[in-house]
């Protein structure tokens, strides 16, 4: 394979040549970029020696009169860089190019990308380092590390660059696209039914589950089919194809098409079960002092659909609960042919509806059961790919 490897200006730069040398001992092909703040820590002479190539550093300096970041990323398979400090992380998450590394960074955006971080750890742990961690993960860039540790300023923490050999495995393994062959279909957000021109009945759903779980499923290396409800959230992934539907029978159709072509679908979307039984084509009026009665028509089942539908295929549901939480989620996991269902309670403080955090427990067909503590929908959202991709 070949493979770029950034270095950036952190302590940690001290243990890129070694990475580079495992690398090529493995049989892969080596060029390496920099930073100018990394050539503080690491000579170029010693990264020129042990990958046996120029290193890129100079944006504007190549001897080759060609724009070298391009050619950089149409040469390399796959991008490591170690150690990634929290500036080039905040750079590549805010779109900034200002220098080799990260201009070659944003080409890459079609192509593996790894990244060890090292720094600090209250560098670390501050909340702009991992919004940017988590927006990198969200594009599907692979984090390894950082480690816990003895810290270059004499504290202990997290913030150690992972070890070179570590490095080479996450980068190398399997692991990295876990299910790069696969298509999985997720379903987000509310449905609104259409009473008139101007109303709906609809519900709180932000959709903030189903595309944490999208991310999950493109960061293991999945196409993504996208089917979400109207929601103000956007997502801008390569390999996450967003349909917007409204109602619950456009979603039914949406999903029950996307479904034969996937491996599986998780169906997180709060789906309306019923629909007016009319819709009027003009804003209704209020008609003296009575009160008013919609019909109600049953809106298709589309878990059931999928269920009935379903071959060698993974099924997902998820069912949020008020009470009997568990017998319920068990009876809709059998009644609807799924493998597992995702199950949380409103009676969980920061579990449900419009907030980030959830907290889940997944009940699956053979009879296995795992609890999450509070978490980040993201976090869930790894969870639960984790659980049933495994
Ligand atoms: C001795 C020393 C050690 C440093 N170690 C780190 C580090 O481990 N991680 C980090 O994010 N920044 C570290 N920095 C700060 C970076 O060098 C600084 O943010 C710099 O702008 C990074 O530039 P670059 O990302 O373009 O290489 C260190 C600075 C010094 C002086």
């Amino acid at each position: 394979m070949r493979i770029v490897v950034g270095i950036t200006g952190g302590i940690a730069a001290y243990k890129a040549p070694e990475l580079v040398r495992l690398l090529v001992k493995a049989g892969h092909e080596v060029r390496c970029a920099a930073t100018e703040h990394a050539l503080e820590f690491v000579t170029r002479v010693t990264l020129e020696t042990v990958s046996g190539h120029p290193l890129y550093c100079d944006l504007f300096a190549n001897n080759e009169r060609s724009t070298q970041h391009i050619s950089l990323k149409d040469w390399g398979d796959m991008l490591i860089v170690a150690p990634a400090t929290a500036n080039i992380i905040g750079k590549v998450a805010n779109g900034i190019a200002d220098d080799a590394l990260s201009t070659l960074l944003l080409a890459f955006s079609q192509k593996p990308v790894v990244m060890a971080p090292a720094m600090n750890s209250l560098m670390w742990a501050h909340p702009a380092v991992q919004r940017n961690i988590e927006t990198l993960r969200g594009w599907g860039i692979r984090m390894v590390g950082p480690a816990e540790g003895e810290l270059a300023c004499g504290t202990d923490g997290i913030g150690r660059m992972s070890e070179p050999s570590e490095i080479v495995d996450a980068a190398l393994s399997s692991s990295h696209c876990p299910l790069s062959t696969q298509k999985w279909l997720v379903t987000a957000g509310p449905t609104y039914e259409r009473i008139d021109r101007v109303r709906f009945i609809g519900n709180y759903s932000s959709g903030k589950m189903g595309f944490a779980l999208a991310e999950a499923l493109a960061e293991a290396g999945a196409e993504v089919e996208l089917v979400t409800g109207p929601t103000h959230l956007d997502i801008n992934h390569p390999h996450i194809h967003v349909v917007r539907v409204e109602s619950a029978r456009e979603m039914y159709a949406a999903a029950t098409e996307a479904f034969p072509q996937c491996t599986g679908a998780i169906l997180s979307a709060a789906v309306a079960d019923y629909h007016p039984a009319e819709c009027a084509d003009h804003k209704l009026k209020k008609q003296g002092d009575e009160g008013m009665t919609l019909q109600l028509v049953q809106n298709p089942d589309i878990l059931a659909t999928l269920g009935g539908m379903k071959q060698q295929q993974t099924l997902v549901g998820f069912a949020l609960e008020t009470d009997h939480e568990l017998e319920n989620a068990q009876g809709k996991l059998q009644r609807k042919h799924l493998d597992h269902i995702v199950m949380n309670s409103l009676r969980d403080e920061g579990a449900g509806f419009g907030v980030d955090t959830n907290k889940v427990t997944i009940l699956s067909a053979d009879g296995s059961r795992k609890e999450s503590p509070l978490m980040s929908k993201k976090e869930v959202a790894r969870l639960i790919v984790n659980t049933i991709t495994s």
